[in-house]
């Protein structure tokens, strides 16, 4: 199968890739000449594990390459459109521009029988409107709404080997699901399951998804509240809850809580959606989600103020992780960095570090002080805290670090360290949701 993908950021680079690796032709399309550059060169822009590989391999095979020309797209039959819907400036709804301007700039392009297939999470009712368009301006091409499910890190085998297939299609549309069985075969193939639907439900499918995520999340952030009222330990406490089969143990990590570039946007976009709808009060939940999500960053400067004994001003903090969470490069929305961000405000003296995100997060942040080590980054500090949970973080030698600090102090942010282990150890341990 012939595919255009359009966007080549975390989704579309990676759905290009993966797509050149189970057999199609591919081409990737962005406006950005530096990102298809790299990517033309099997380097990709930002850190997923795998993908330099598959880039490599999809290149060698000819069956992928990169345009900054949308007219690249000509021979193409089924064309994603992977762009990015970040939170409007100054309000809590989705900005649809390079929606918009993706799907305009193919119409030239359509052919009839062609099939334009949205992974954007958008707003419920986005995809009706693109249909209408895409049937004026090209007439004989049609419209599916695909919603993608990868999270960054394993952005790869979620993309191979999906956990659910979703087509939203026009009524009757039968061409546009045999078109997507044919791009997805070697999923189906391996058990994928697939629900084919209508557009709005697809739209749906994707935001409600995300939104019980970050309640989950938010839930296990709340009992850690509560916990710290009590002398409770929410990790025990998420480990018993989740034996039983209906809750599971599995996003009831308490914490820094959540961040990135889908879960805190999309569950803004989906309450202002939901307001112009008249349903705002069946969403009105989700304003505490995001509340009890905030407050744990909050509640993490109150804890570092604590172990350095009141006031961060002059205070060296080592700050292990900038990136919304491990195995990514990704700092949109970053708990972590938000963090680092408050205490430097605060007056206290940051070092940060992160494997992967320092450049990403200097881009946005170009004074931040940062190391390349964690033992660096703790020389001398009179606090570290533990903000984002990589394998290498998790597997600190507390003795070790022992040795490099001032004052041995420690705040897990994630919950990852043996808090029996740490304090062996000489270290003040303290954790969020935990005694
Ligand atoms: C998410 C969805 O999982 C994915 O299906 C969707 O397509 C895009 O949004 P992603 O943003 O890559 O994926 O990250 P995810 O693994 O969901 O984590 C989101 C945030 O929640 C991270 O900041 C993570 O640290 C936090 N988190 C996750 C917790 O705080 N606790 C948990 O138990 C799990």
């Amino acid at each position: 199968m012939k595919i255009s993908v359009i966007g080549c950021g975390y989704l579309g680079a990676v759905h290009a890739a993966c797509m050149a690796e189970i057999g199609h032709e591919v081409v990737g399309i962005d406006v950005d000449e530096l990102k298809i550059e790299l990517l033309a060169e099997g380097r990709p822009p930002f850190y997923e594990p795998g993908l330099p590989e598959l880039l490599t391999t999809a290149s060698a095979s000819g069956r992928l390459s990169f345009s900054t020309d949308v007219s690249a797209v000509a021979s193409a039959r089924v064309h994603f459109i992977a762009v990015g819907t970040p939170q409007l400036e100054g309000s809590n709804a989705a900005d649809l521009t390079y929606v918009h301007a993706a799907v305009e700039s193919l119409l030239p392009h359509l052919k009839p029988g062609d099939l334009v297939v949205g992974k954007s999470t958008v707003p419920v009712g986005t995809a009706a409107g693109l249909y209408a368009r895409i049937r004026e301006a090209a007439p004989g091409a049609s419209l599916a709404w695909n919603p993608e499910f990868l999270r960054e890190g394993f952005a790869v085998k979620d993309t191979i080997t999906p956990d659910r297939l979703v087509y939203g299609l026009a009524p009757g549309d039968d061409t546009a699901e045999s078109l997507l069985d044919e791009v997805y075969g070697a999923a189906l193939a391996n058990g994928s399951p697939k629900v084919v639907t209508d557009f709005a439900t697809a739209e749906l499918v994707k935001v409600s998804a995300n939104a019980f995520l970050a309640t989950k999340i938010s839930f296990i952030n709340a009992m850690a509240e509560v916990a710290e009222a009590t002398g409770a330990d929410v990790t025990a406490l998420a480990d018993a809850i989740g034996h039983d089969a209906r809750i599971g143990r599995r996003f009831l990590n308490a914490g820094l809580g959540f961040g990135g570039g889908c879960l805190p946007k999309d569950i803004r976009a989906f309450m202002a959606r939901a307001e112009e709808l008249g349903v705002d009060q069946a969403l009105s939940f989700l304003q505490e989600v995001d509340a009890i999500n905030l407050r744990r960053r909050e509640r993490m400067v109150d804890l570092a103020k604590e172990v350095v004994g009141g006031d961060v001003r002059g205070k060296r903090i080592a700050v292990l992780g900038l990136a919304f969470k491990p195995d990514s490069d990704d700092v949109r929305d970053s708990p972590a960095l938000d963090v680092a961000l408050r205490l430097t405000e605060l007056g206290a003296d940051v070092v940060a570090t992160d494997p992967q995100a320092l450049n990403t997060a200097l881009r946005r942040k170009p004074d931040l002080a940062v190391a390349l080590t964690a033992s660096q980054a703790a020389e001398g500090a009179d606090a570290v805290l533990l903000l984002t949970e990589w394998r290498e973080y998790r597997e600190l030698d507390p003795a070790a670090l022992a040795s490099v600090v001032r004052v041995p102090a420690i705040v897990d942010g994630r919950n990852c360290l043996d808090p029996v282990q740490w304090r062996d150890a000489g270290w003040h341990y303290r954790a969020l949701g935990r005694p």
